[in-house]
């Protein structure tokens, strides 16, 4: 089992890889294929559950997709997002909310927001709870962002996502998210901080990457059709489901499924007797 500590001392060694996991199946491939990290992240508001954004997702929705996640009993370290309002009330929220995750199966959190969230990340710390932070393009604060919006554009908002790193570093972060900011200011975040950056939509310059598994594996569709340009899809299971799905759907039609050996029978005096 991949631990925190491990995780830590990558920053600077071979590249961290990241993808999120919702359910057991999931996970269990992701794993398989070898990858360092599985996040429970709130996207799974939009990619299992049909939310238009990460705010609409519990603690109690949390719970049972990290439950699922841990069920599969993998390799790779499990990160769970606190989601929206579970860690903005109070310190003991924070901690309380986070306990639930990792009695599920998380050995980690991540949380979303700079300098303020310190006294939050040092509570969670004191609690033996380790905290990923997350920083940049925060989809937790889509509504005070006025949107999806790259971040770190200009010279003072790229030196505060460094300052923000900077302290939440120092607060005990074992590991920072990047999402949605510059290459250059990524760049400069990572030669900043002594724990492992993971980028999304950030650039080649971090200590590592993190996508979506349904934007990774080409299963969304409906809203979420098109990627953002930052996601690379290296499969598309969902043109491979519906293809699968027509087939069967074809074979019930046509009566070729099932067939006699897919079929359970009777014994032959048991049939007669019957018949
Ligand atoms: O919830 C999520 O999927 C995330 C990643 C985008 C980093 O937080």
């Amino acid at each position: 089992m991949t631990t925190v500590p491990e995780v830590r001392a990558r920053k600077g060694a071979d590249p961290l890889v990241m993808v999120t996991a919702y359910d057991a199946p999931g996970a269990r491939v992701a794993d398989e294929a070898g990858v360092d990290l599985l996040l429970v992240g709130d996207s799974v508001a939009m990619t299992v559950l049909g939310y238009a954004d990460t705010l609409q997702v519990t603690v109690d929705d949390m719970v049972h997709h990290t439950a699922a996640v841990a069920r599969a009993k993998p390799h790779a370290l499990i990160v769970a997002d606190l989601p929206w309002l579970s860690y903005h009330t109070s310190r003991r929220d924070a901690v309380l909310n986070a306990g639930r995750l990792v009695r599920a199966g998380a050995q980690a959190v991540k949380l979303e927001g700079g300098s303020k969230r310190v006294p939050v990340i040092e509570a969670l710390v004191d609690a033996e709870i380790p905290v990923m932070g997350h920083l940049g393009l925060t989809p937790q604060s889509f509504h005070a962002m006025g949107g999806f919006k790259v971040q770190g554009k200009g010279v003072e908002a790229a030196r505060q996502v460094i300052d923000d790193a900077k302290s939440l570093a120092a607060a005990g972060c074992f590991s920072l998210v990047l999402e949605g900011i510059p290459t250059e200011v990524a760049r400069l975040v990572t030669g900043a901080v002594d724990v492992p950056t993971i980028g999304i939509g950030a650039g080649p310059a971090c200590d590592g990457q993190v996508l979506v598994w349904h934007d990774v594996l080409g299963f969304g569709g409906g809203e979420y059709a098109v990627a953002p340009k930052f996601v690379r899809r290296y499969a598309d299971l969902r043109a491979a489901a519906i293809e699968g799905l027509a087939s069967y759907a074809a074979d019930v039609r046509s009566r070729a499924f099932p067939s006699d050996s897919e079929s359970y029978h009777l014994r032959a005096d048991v049939a007669e007797a019957l018949i």
